[in-house]
């Protein structure tokens, strides 16, 4: 067997651990630890506690670091304008992560919440969020999305097409209403984890063009059933520099300064991204360093050009609940595969995969694993985690070192699990949904349901076609 080329046999960041039942600072939540008997534990709740309660495979969501994440980059963005004479929204991208509880625990910390589908929309509003603290976002929003927006009395819609302007407008004016908007522009700055790219054009579907910018914000300007607050973008995803966000923040200021000259230009939203640890060797940069930064670039360019600090906005996903959760796995099957003459790897099957963590599947994101009933002194392995799908891409840690004893039985938990597993799922091979639960100061329950085998039978109408067939069988008996 060969390694491909986006795959090696060992990735080069991977090294052999001193202690493979250690728990990387900034990987797991915070509280995370092993009792005396080595179990994990999190949210002061044992792996084996939450085993017997709910079974596995099980998203477990540590409500203390989501609410803590949500605590400081509020606090981050707070401060960082104040300095400047200025406030910061702070959004909750609701796509990351999103469950009712989840939203009244952001919006009890002071976020906002951004929404991009009716479906978001209505898991928010269902929460009991304020709509005037929900921003709509989406490329192609339907009719009916706009019109349920504007009738919850959405804060803010976030306008991605020059159709868009009128199907918004359209919908404010039969309501009577003057709808608040932004418009999505692309800046040319694309972010990767370590790195960004400007380029003079965009070749994907978000937002407008920038040099399209003012003619579309005159358009919205000339609806009186608009009202325009300013400009919004989003860079990318995972970022761990400041850099994109920087350059990204000057390009669209050039466009903000010429629109102040039509009118007032209250905001400017630059979107969410910041990155999180996947692994021990990922080094996020600190919310508060990030916001500083970002907020002081954003500052220096207005003094420059002489306008005023607009009102800021930010829409973390991932640097709120990412972190916060843990995927507890139970180990099936165990099988040493012989890859090259000096290295064999272990399989470790778990009884999820692909359908709960689509990730590694979609992007070859990385993630770290550790037992999690128990510690181990045997000697580190290389092991790669796989899912129970008929797909040999199942694959839920590409790479890790276990105690070569793992075993049929243990728990497995795979931190950094928070954010885009749950939303991103599946029926894939009709695998159930695990349920989420929250833990917290020792105590968990439920905030999503797991699927059952009746909630997947439930939507295929010939089941029901059969199950009613038996019934008349029954009845005409
Ligand atoms: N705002 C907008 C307009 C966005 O499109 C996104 C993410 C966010 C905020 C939040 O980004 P975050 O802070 O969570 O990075 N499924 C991919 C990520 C897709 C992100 C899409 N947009 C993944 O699992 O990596």
């Amino acid at each position: 067997m060969s390694a491909s080329p986006d795959r090696p046999l060992v990735p080069d960041w991977l090294t052999v651990p001193d202690d493979a039942n250690a728990l990387a600072q900034g990987v797991w939540p915070d509280a995370a630890h092993r009792d005396d008997r080595g179990e994990l534990v999190v949210g002061g709740v044992s792996a084996s506690d939450l085993r017997a309660l709910y079974g596995t495979p099980l998203y477990v969501l540590d409500e203390d670091e989501v609410r803590g994440r949500a605590r400081r980059a509020r606090a981050a963005f707070d401060a960082a304008a104040a300095r400047h004479g200025t406030t910061a929204h702070v959004y909750y991208a609701g796509k990351a992560f999103l469950s009712t509880e989840v939203v009244r625990w952001v919006t009890s910390e002071g976020l906002a919440v951004d929404v991009a589908t009716g479906g978001e929309l209505a898991v928010a509003l269902a929460a009991g969020a304020d709509p005037a603290r929900l921003g709509f976002h989406g490329n192609n929003k339907s009719v009916a999305e706009i019109a349920r927006a504007i009738a919850a009395g959405v804060g803010s819609i976030v306008i991605d097409s020059e159709i868009e302007v009128e199907r918004v407008a359209a919908e404010a004016e039969r309501r009577g209403i003057r709808q608040s908007v932004r418009l999505r522009v692309t800046s040319g700055v694309h972010a990767e984890t370590h790195d960004f790219l400007a380029t003079a054009h965009e070749d994907q579907k978000f937002g407008i063009a920038l040099d399209r910018a003012e003619a579309v914000v005159a358009r919205i300007r000339a609806l009186p059933s608009l009202d325009f607050g300013g400009l919004h973008c989003h860079i990318g995803s995972q970022i761990f520099g400041v850099d994109g966000f920087r350059e990204s923040a000057a390009r669209l200021l050039d466009v903000h300064e010429r629109l102040l000259e039509g009118g007032p230009v209250r905001v400017l939203n630059l979107g969410g991204g910041f990155g999180i640890a996947y692994t021990s060797v990922d080094r996020p940069t600190p919310i508060e360093e990030l916001a500083g930064a970002i907020v002081d670039a954003v500052a220096g360019e207005c003094a420059r050009r002489g306008i005023p600090v607009p009102v800021l906005a930010f829409e973390p996903g991932r640097a709120i609940v990412g972190p916060a959760g843990v995927t507890l796995y139970e180990v099936g099957t165990v099988k040493p595969v012989r890859v090259s003459d000096d290295l064999t790897r272990v399989y470790v099957s778990v009884d999820g995969g692909m359908s709960d963590n689509a990730r590694p599947a979609l992007y070859g994101a990385q993630y770290s694993a550790r037992i999690a009933s128990r510690v181990s002194d045997a000697d580190p392995a290389l092991v790669r985690v796989v899912g129970k799908h008929c797909e040999s891409g199942d694959i839920v840690v590409d790479a890790e070192y276990l105690p070569g004893d793992v075993a049929p039985g243990d728990l497995l938990a795979v931190p950094a699990t928070g954010a885009y597993c749950f939303s991103l799922s599946s029926n894939y091979n009709y695998v159930l949904r695990p349920p989420v639960v929250a833990v917290r100061g020792g105590a968990s329950r439920v905030i999503v349901r797991g699927e059952t085998i009746d909630d997947l039978l439930a939507h295929d109408v010939g089941v029901h076609d059969a199950a009613q067939a038996l019934r008349f069988g029954k009845d005409s008996e």
